[in-house]
């Protein structure tokens, strides 16, 4: 009994001071920038947004960025819910942002109350890219029309709020990226698995990705990330290098299109969270097939495949 009373004293007094050392508030900016409209930055806002931000905060059964619960994050840290993406006074996020503000975020994770956030880090995403997001976010399309709806608090709990701190490392802010020329395939097949995100989930561990030069996150591309979904169910994401045995080598252009816009792999259809990117173009979608083939091939049999 007394040793266990130890125990606990120690990693509570332990857990306390990896708090309390870990700086948890960090500055905005104070740069001045303001998206240019345009009907062609309205259309291809649209695409990124849904593409990349829709996983975690459109909710399919309204149509809308009205946020939803991350059933990917594990239940040990506590419950995490995204944020309402509408143009709502009272609890949509971006009228309470300035345009530099929502770039610091997304680059950086820092918002604007000057907490971490560690879920969209886009520090390599193009300037235009950027300029294209918000300017779609505070349009008047009906996906993002003021929507009052809360979905829910995150609150993390002890464990939850460790690991945030652990993990609480602002990117550095970078900004003046071009978008890869659409005449070079493989670069800019490169720039989508980074800035859509494929890659954080293709991986091998959240914990090991690297935002800020992809390729040398751990395992990259060669999957095994596991997942649950909603019921329950175990998934992992699979190897996506030109491994012919294990990964993606044997696969044509065309049923890589399947897979990545319908969710229809040659064998099986995809389980959630596998997205269905619908919006992306066929280019970009074959951009990446042709980036892909490129990286090197990684013998890695994903559990379940
Ligand atoms: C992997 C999941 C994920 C993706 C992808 C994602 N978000 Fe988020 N986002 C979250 C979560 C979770 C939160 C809430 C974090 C919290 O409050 O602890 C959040 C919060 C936000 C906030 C609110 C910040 C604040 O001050 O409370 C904004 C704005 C936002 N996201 C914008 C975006 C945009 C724009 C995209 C796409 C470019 C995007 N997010 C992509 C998970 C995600
Ligand atoms: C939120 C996590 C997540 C993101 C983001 C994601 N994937 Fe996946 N992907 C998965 C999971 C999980 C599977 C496995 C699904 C299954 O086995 O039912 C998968 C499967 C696939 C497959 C099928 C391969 C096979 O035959 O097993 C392809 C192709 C694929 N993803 C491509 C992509 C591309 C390209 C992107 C970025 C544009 C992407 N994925 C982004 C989680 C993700």
């Amino acid at each position: 009994m007394r040793k266990f009373h130890w125990i606990s004293a120690i990693s509570i007094l332990s857990a306390a001071i990896i708090i309390g050392s870990c700086k948890t508030k960090f500055d905005t900016t104070e740069s001045n920038f303001t998206a240019t409209r345009s009907e062609i930055a309205l259309e291809h806002g649209r695409v990124l947004v849904y593409s990349i931000c829709g996983g975690c905060h459109y909710d399919p059964t309204v149509n809308k960025f009205i946020g939803t619960r991350i059933h990917e994050v594990p239940g040990i840290v506590g419950t995490v819910y995204s944020a309402n993406l509408t143009n709502s006074k009272s609890n949509g996020v971006p009228p309470r942002y300035s345009d530099a503000e929502l770039r610091y975020l997304l680059k950086t994770g820092v918002a604007r109350d000057g907490r971490f956030i560690p879920y969209m880090l886009r520090p390599n995403m193009a300037d235009e890219d950027m300029n294209d997001i918000i300017v779609y976010l505070r349009s008047d399309d009906p996906a993002v029309a003021a929507a009052d709806t809360t979905i829910g608090i995150t609150h993390f709990n002890l464990i939850g709020k460790m690991a945030m701190n652990i993990m609480a490392k602002p990117l550095p802010y970078k900004t003046g990226i071009n978008r890869p020329t659409e005449s070079d395939p493989i670069a800019s097949g490169r720039y989508l698995v980074d800035n859509i995100g494929c890659f954080h989930c293709h991986s091998k561990s959240v914990t090991k990705l690297n935002y800020l030069y992809p390729e040398q996150s751990k395992g990259y591309m060669a999957g095994g990330m596991k997942f649950k979904t909603r019921q329950g169910m175990e998934i992992y994401a699979s190897n996506l290098t030109p491994d012919k045995q294990t990964g993606i080598g044997d696969y044509t252009q065309s049923q890589f299109r399947k897979a990545v816009k319908d969710g229809e792999a040659p064998h099986r259809n995809l389980h959630p969270p596998m997205p269905k990117f619908k919006r992306l173009s066929d280019r970009d979608v074959d951009a990446m097939y042709a980036y892909l083939q490129t990286i090197p091939a990684s013998f890695h049999k994903v559990h379940g495949h």
